[in-house]
């Protein structure tokens, strides 16, 4: 038997996994060992910070609860969530740029037509949403299934309030028409708070961070033969654009939006957020 040093163990515990059958699986959990020592190695915690840590994420585990998903929330504000996304798009530089889903993503929307209202009084100032689904030479997507949601005035995604079983608010699923268009009402979006009653919201608050993501709308379009697009198109001026908690802003995907006054449209003053998204084929 010789001397334990850490060398030792970080080498042990590699060869431990090197006759792991399945390839992939074999270097993720090599990878995973060396970068853990070498983190363990650097911060060389005390047995109480070990604990704390392993504290920590047990109740991350304990937060996690039908839409209430706490690890991706923690992915999130640590920017793997963002490195994923971006270790996976499209590398042609005229397809839409994805961020990520988000937490407060439905499958299968309420399906909506051309020209619906998908806000309910009371949801701050109208905003019509006027977007198009092209390929990336411009051609159409007629038929492209495009869900579109966001947050009310309050900073709360309907998921997140009170509603009965059924209601949805400010979400919707539509088609695109045959100029691969889609236009809705909705509200302009405003800045809100990732949820920080939880252990990442105590993450946050001792690292002095902020839980802010600026103003955005979400959208999923899939159509066939081109890769599902995920993504937020952000407005600007929004004092949150340089410093989003999961860091997901990208300046393509940051538009102004068109103000207008009462009168044509609506009663009261509105704006309108206008984007075209191109889709990669698959
Ligand atoms: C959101 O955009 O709704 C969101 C994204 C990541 C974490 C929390 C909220
Ligand atoms: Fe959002």
């Amino acid at each position: 038997m010789t001397t334990v040093t850490a060398e030792h163990i970080t080498a042990a515990s590699r060869a431990s996994f090197a006759d792991a059958p399945e390839p992939r699986m074999r270097e993720i959990a090599d990878a995973l060992v060396r970068h853990l020592h070498a983190f363990v190695s650097e911060v060389e915690p005390t047995r109480e910070e070990w604990i704390g840590g392993i504290e920590f994420l047990t109740r991350v585990g304990h937060m996690c609860q039908g839409a209430r998903q706490e690890f991706i929330l923690l992915s999130d504000v640590l920017g793997v969530s963002m490195l994923v996304d971006t270790l996976n798009a499209s590398t042609d530089a005229a397809a839409t740029e994805s961020t990520v889903l988000g937490p407060s993503y439905v499958d299968n929307p309420p399906q909506a037509q051309q020209g619906d209202d998908i806000a309910r009084a009371g949801d701050g100032i109208p905003m019509l949403v006027d977007v198009k689904v092209t390929d990336t030479a411009g051609k159409p997507i007629s038929g492209a299934v495009v869900d579109i949601w966001e947050g009310g005035p309050d900073g709360l995604y309907d998921v997140q309030r009170d509603l009965a079983p059924g209601e949805y608010d400010l979400r919707a699923r539509f088609t695109a028409d045959e100029e691969g268009r889609v236009r809705c009402w909705a509200a302009v979006p405003v800045s809100y708070p990732v949820p920080v009653d939880g252990p990442v919201g105590e993450l946050l608050s001792a690292t002095g961070r902020h839980p802010w993501r600026p103003a955005h709308v979400h959208f999923r379009i899939v159509a066939d033969g081109y890769v599902p697009l995920v993504t937020h198109i952000f407005a600007s001026g929004d004092q949150y654009l340089t410093s989003d908690a999961v860091f997901g802003v990208k300046p393509s995907l940051v538009v102004e939006l068109e103000r207008h006054e009462a009168g044509v449209e609506r009663d009261e003053p509105w704006q309108r957020m206008t984007y075209d998204f191109a889709l990669t084929a698959a």
